[in-house]
């Protein structure tokens, strides 16, 4: 698990401003007009919470499902600060979404902030794929987003000897408490794994004086569009749309990122 999931705060800090994926998922679910929502991975509930504040207003229910219980203390404590009817539109549970399934089906789960990529083997994919299928109702949603392979960030994986190049790619300040959070990155590609190896160095200040750095190595699994839409058809889903960004624009050269919706047949 990477450190920075047992550092929910500054895991909120690094997402400051990150307002685009919050209202696409919103608005999806607006859209879609289901009546029980399930998150995998929810984390803080970054996504989550707002998803219950429209789901109070919209009339669908919310359930949040993460592995980290820091994460989740996070989520249920800015939760106690929701209004009332946002609160009761949500649960939040501890569980891995390789494993989790429920009784009652929902009519959309989603992977939003391409967590899945923390799922390093085929197995444990299939295993997401199958499970969120069986969880759903018929005509479910199935909705999963992932990082586009970035070759640039990769391209020095390849250069004789391999070269690594850092750079900040996180620079954020809370500004009541005068924190500021930097983060150094790194990126070693392994291309018959297709797996990054991702190296973030963090360095914490108190206004201009460093109060904390710290390191955090972890591997992510690198998904190409194909495989993603196979992962989709080979556990029984129809792919209904891509998108390459939060605009909902199709997939392109530029895109950064892939949002794929599977839908679970009616007859499903
Ligand atoms: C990038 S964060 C995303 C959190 C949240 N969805 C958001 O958008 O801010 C990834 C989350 O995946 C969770 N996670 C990783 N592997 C998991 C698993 N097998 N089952 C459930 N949660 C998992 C981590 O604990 C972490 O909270």
């Amino acid at each position: 698990m990477t450190e920075l999931y047992r550092r929910p705060d500054e895991y909120d800090l690094e997402h400051v401003g990150d307002e685009e994926d919050v209202a696409f998922y919103v608005a999806l679910a607006r859209s879609m007009r289901p009546k029980s929502i399930l998150e995998l991975a929810c984390g803080t509930g970054r996504i989550t919470l707002p998803l219950a504040e429209e789901g109070a207003r919209s009339g669908f229910s919310v359930v949040g499902l993460d592995s980290e219980a820091n994460m989740l203390k996070q989520a249920r404590d800015k939760a106690a600060r929701m209004p009332a009817a946002a609160r009761k539109r949500l649960r939040l549970v501890q569980g891995d979404m390789r494993k989790w399934h429920v009784r009652e089906a929902f009519d959309l789960i989603v992977v939003p902030c391409a967590s899945i990529t923390h799922l390093l083997e085929l197995q444990d994919q299939l295993e997401v794929w199958r499970r969120a299928f069986h969880n759903l109702a018929p005509g479910g949603r199935f909705v999963v987003e992932a990082t586009m392979p970035n070759f640039s960030a990769y391209a020095d994986s390849f250069a004789n000897p391999p070269r690594t190049l850092v750079e900040i790619d996180r620079d954020v300040t809370d500004e009541p408490r005068k924190i500021r959070l930097i983060r150094r990155r790194t990126v070693s590609y392994l291309p018959y794994e297709q797996r990054a190896q991702i190296r973030f160095l963090y360095e914490k200040y108190h206004r201009k004086s460093l109060v904390e750095s710290y390191i955090d190595d972890f591997e992510s699994h690198v998904y190409f569009p194909r495989e993603l839409r196979l992962l989709f058809l080979h556990t029984g889903f129809e792919v209904e749309d891509c998108f390459g960004d939060y605009n909902r624009r199709p997939l392109r050269a530029s895109s950064q990122l892939m949002i794929m919706i599977g839908k679970k047949p009616a007859g499903g």
